[in-house]
């Protein structure tokens, strides 16, 4: 059986190099994903960055927050000396390096907009017309947690997808997703139920699963029609599409 499930590497290769660095990214192309789930924020002057946290603590040891620093002073973090001395020197990426890096391999782009606890203005516009500059309005699907915000990217470019991020076991997820003009569905894994997947495909809803690691879970999530499946290690699931026939 074939599968032409999109192998998103979560955060980059981030089971293995830090996330949302460059590293992490060139590492997830060279083991074999296709794919590339990112989180974006947006810096005091408007610059498109790639960092999951509100706050730097974690990922740079910096006090502050994304949103209240200038991209001056974010270029200047190291945002990889955490996960290991090998990796120190790494930076904070534009979203726009990962777009030249998402074009040069034929990658999908998954776009997750941070926007649920700090809301940005003007974040959807700015992330959409980064997309159109790079033309890669097909090679990209935006998501947030923030459903509203997916619902205002709909309505910016109606020509990008959309995928809905969510936690729990919605009800029916495919009539609510089409409710909000949303392409897909982004479930945390468990509450991505095989005996669903293929109803909201044929309702024309596709899902990607975050964020699975184990390799059962993702030849069960493959078998019920996943249309990707986002994870910290696409290895695994390049390993496992390769040998069910991908
Ligand atoms: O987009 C899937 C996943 O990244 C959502 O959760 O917290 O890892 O960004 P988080
Ligand atoms: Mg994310």
């Amino acid at each position: 059986m074939s599968h032409n499930t999109i192998n998103y590497a979560h955060r980059g290769a981030s089971g293995t190099s830090p996330e949302n660095t460059m590293a992490a990214f060139k590492r997830a192309v060279e083991l074999g994903a296709t794919g590339i789930e990112t989180d974006v924020q947006m810096s005091r002057d408007g610059m498109l960055v790639l960092i999951h946290d509100e706050s730097l603590k974690r990922t740079t040891g910096s006090e502050g927050m994304v949103g209240t620093t200038d991209y001056a002073d974010l270029s200047q973090l190291d945002a990889g000396a955490w996960f290991g001395p090998e990796f120190a020197g790494e930076r904070i990426p534009l979203l726009e390096e990962l777009l030249e890096l998402g074009k040069q391999h034929s990658l999908t782009i998954n776009i997750e907009l941070k926007n649920g606890i700090v809301r940005y203005p003007g974040m959807e516009e700015a992330v959409i017309a980064a997309v159109e500059a790079h033309g890669m309005e097909k090679q990209v699907i935006l998501s947030s947690f923030n459903h509203y915000s997916m619902v205002h990217c709909k309505q910016l470019a109606p020509n990008i997808q959309t995928g809905l991020l969510y936690m729990e076991g919605l009800y029916r997820p495919w009539d609510y997703a089409i409710s909000a003009a949303a392409d897909a569905l982004h479930p945390y894994y468990p509450a991505a139920m095989p005996e669903w997947i293929a109803e909201a495909k044929r309702q024309g809803v596709i899902c990607n699963p975050f964020t699975v690691n184990d390799p059962d879970v993702m030849r069960q999530l493959i078998k019920a029609g996943a249309a990707g499946i986002i994870t910290d290690y696409p290895d695994r699931l390049a390993a496992l599409l390769a040998e069910e026939g991908a």
